[in-house]
């Protein structure tokens, strides 16, 4: 047996979809390093990515026939495109294009490649490669987004000068940051044992039956979590305020408006918790009064709104923490360590992911975070800029470390 083979990757399918773009030629290399780590690889081209390496390498490396053509007589019977996505325990596109991206987000199938797409029930992993500025479009990060939020694992592409002399981001991810993603989708479930509560969200305060006070949370950081936590086999219950994001199916909802809805579902779910991972942005405040009827601007010219402190929910809950653990995270504009180490201590935290939502890019709304994981002692682990779903495996990883610490 060859080194490496009893990793996650033996025996397994792995489809390989090569796109057409100056990074196919490293597809070769993944097929090499997928099947040293015991993975049998077959490989379906786009007609563009024929243009940048020839089928006849991929036939030869992967050792079984590639998948070029829909209309292909010989190719549909000894194995169409509803075999090949069977026959996939794993589908990886590497490099993805932009074109490539775009269809799959719309369900776009015009070629062989794209109809496996919509046909794979398998995970799925896609490693873009594209000029930085098309890398940076809002219609590519736009189309990213909505399959990031289907469960897609992307695998993001590095900073360095690129094939069209441009620097920026946008090279293709090394064979092993590939490589070690599609391992990932096989790794045994590391919080099988473990029941994760995770809120998400924004609450809404109302004023009166039209209009409410809110944030601007998505609910992505906390769904992406729940993702997370359901592929590494925790049973996950989310509390969500309102939001449009998927909920992973495998995961139970419960959704709420206000903080103070928010607190009694908690309540009421906690006994049969292990973790709560307080990722909503709860409103601090809400109107004193709700009036029944809307407020009619009438003669007005000025509202005066009083507003009264909700309860903090982690603060409330802190008497009742029992063995478990709870996770916090802190949104900051500024002085982002200091104030969420306060938190953590005034809430009884064991970690806080400490936040910095001054920006753009990350933070409320986006696909992608950063930040620094905070425990209680010393420990501070940097979060550089990543998906909303790699930086949720990080903070899984945090928790559970901490949690083997408690003696678990
Ligand atoms: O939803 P997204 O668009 O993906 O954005 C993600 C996020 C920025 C909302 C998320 O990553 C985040 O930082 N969530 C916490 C936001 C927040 O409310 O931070 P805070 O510093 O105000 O609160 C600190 C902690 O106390 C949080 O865990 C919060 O859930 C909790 N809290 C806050 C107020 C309150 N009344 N009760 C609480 O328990």
């Amino acid at each position: 047996m060859k080194s490496g083979e009893t990793g996650q990757l033996a025996g397994k399918n792995v489809l390989l979809g090569v796109t057409g773009g100056i990074g196919a030629y490293k597809a070769a290399y993944l097929v090499r390093e997928l099947q040293r780590q015991g993975a049998v690889v077959s490989v379906v081209m786009t007609e563009s990515a024929t243009r940048f390496i020839a089928p006849l390498t991929m036939e030869t490396l992967s050792g079984h026939p590639v998948g070029l053509d829909m209309f292909s007589l010989t190719e549909e019977r000894t194995i169409g495109h509803i075999d090949r996505a069977g026959w996939a325990d794993v589908f990886l596109v590497a490099p993805a294009t932009a074109n490539y991206i775009g269809k799959a987000a719309c369900g776009i199938a015009d070629d062989l490649l794209t109809t496996i797409t919509l046909a794979v029930t398998c995970p799925v992993v896609l490693a873009p490669a594209m000029n930085s500025r098309m890398w940076a479009h809002p219609a590519v990060r736009k189309n990213l987004e909505t399959l990031v939020q289907r469960g897609v694992y992307v695998v993001w592409p590095g900073e360095g000068e690129l094939a069209c002399r441009e620097e920026g981001p946008g090279r293709l991810a090394e064979t092993g940051d590939i490589v070690k993603t599609v391992a990932g989708c096989f790794e045994a479930g590391d919080l099988s044992d473990i029941r994760v509560l995770i809120t998400a969200g924004p609450t809404r305060e109302p004023l009166d039956p039209v209009r409410f006070i809110s944030n601007r949370s998505s609910g992505r950081m906390g769904f992406a979590l729940a993702k997370a936590a359901v592929r590494r086999g925790a049973r996950v219950q989310i509390i969500s305020g309102p939001v449009e994001v998927a909920a992973p199916a495998e995961a139970s909802v419960r959704r709420v408006n206000t903080a103070r809805e928010m607190l009694s579902q908690i309540e009421q779910v906690l006994p049969d918790s292990d973790w709560l991972v307080m990722a909503a942005a709860v409103a601090d405040f809400a109107p004193s009064s709700v009036h029944k009827d809307k407020v009619k601007k009438g003669d007005m010219l000025e509202l005066t709104l009083t507003l009264a402190r909700n309860p903090d929910i982690l603060e409330t809950l802190k008497p009742f923490k029992g063995g478990r653990l709870f996770v916090g995270f802190a949104a900051e504009t500024r002085d982002m360590l200091e104030n969420a180490r306060k938190k953590a201590k005034e809430k009884g935290l064991d970690l806080i992911v400490a936040n910095d939502v001054s920006g753009q890019e990350t933070g409320f709304e986006t696909d992608e975070n950063s930040g620094v994981i905070l425990d209680q002692g010393d420990l501070a682990e940097e979060v550089p800029r990543m998906t909303k779903l790699q930086m949720a495996d990080r903070i899984l990883d945090a928790a559970l470390k901490v949690w083997k610490e408690k003696g678990n």
